[in-house]
């Protein structure tokens, strides 16, 4: 990339996700949810950007139409030079693939699995051969402060390192695109604090675009950008 001056938006750094005009209805009929009602969002290459609103303001709604798991009602999304819009539901694996990192509400690791081997799946997923694969899970588990325990189930970690290995695995593989849904909830002040540093670190020092969902005041500060959301609409944002 060259780091010229390449997108409208008063940044220097490329756009990586863009939403325009995206509504989300659940449903029809007298039981229609508005999820989301015509939201316009962007985040560039290396930004930070929290996510943050009451319950059921549309939250993970987004974070789900951005990462490709669902497609918006209307409006369109762009990946880099990618339309959505003109992709098919079984293009969405794909894209997933190429461009997004997702931290799920509740980390959905898979239980049969141990650290080392849930972070290396994306990577498999990504073609890596098994040998490089595991030796990359190694080195992020590393990252996450979790060397030791590269061979525990979930099942025998606490919530805090289960969220580690999530993080780990999110940036397996190296997405450009890293989306997180409610990372610390389940966490204590000092592991939560830890957990979205290491996210803060992936942007700043690894260039990647990351977006959490959080309702967590005790991050706040880290974020490059806040965007609010209320009843499907983006109702402000600041700079902490
Ligand atoms: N699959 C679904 N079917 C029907 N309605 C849904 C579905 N998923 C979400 N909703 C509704 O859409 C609205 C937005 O939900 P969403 O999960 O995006 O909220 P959120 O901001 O992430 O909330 P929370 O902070 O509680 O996680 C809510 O009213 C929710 O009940
Ligand atoms: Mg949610």
């Amino acid at each position: 990339m060259s780091g010229a001056p390449s997108n409208p938006l008063g940044s220097a750094l490329p756009v990586t996700v863009e939403a325009r005009g995206v509504s989300k209805t659940y449903g029809t009929g007298n039981v229609a949810v508005h999820a989301l009602r015509g939201v316009d969002f962007h985040a560039h290459q290396g930004e930070f950007v929290m996510l943050n609103g009451p319950s059921g303001s549309g939250k993970t709604t987004l974070l789900s139409i951005l990462g490709c798991v669902l497609t918006p009602s209307e409006g369109s999304v762009r990946l880099f030079d990618e339309e959505l819009a003109s992709k098919k539901e079984r293009d969405l694996p794909r894209l997933r693939l190429e461009y997004i990192g997702f931290i799920f509400q509740g980390h959905n690791l898979v239980a049969s699995l141990d650290a080392r081997e849930n972070v290396a799946l994306p990577m498999r997923m990504r073609g890596w051969s098994p040998s490089a694969a595991s030796r990359e899970a190694e080195s992020l588990l590393h990252r996450v402060g979790l060397g030791d325990k590269l061979d525990r189930k979930p099942s025998e970690l606490s919530g805090g390192q289960r969220q580690r290995v999530a993080v780990a695995r999110a940036v397996s593989g190296n997405p450009p695109i890293i989306l997180a849904d409610e990372p610390t909830a389940s966490l204590d002040a000092t592991t939560g604090l830890s957990v979205t540093e290491l996210l803060k670190q992936m942007a700043t020092e690894g260039g990647h675009t990351v977006v959490v969902v959080t309702h967590d005041n005790r991050i706040f500060h880290l974020a490059d950008r806040i965007v609010h959301i209320e009843d499907g609409r983006i109702s402000n944002e600041a700079h902490p």
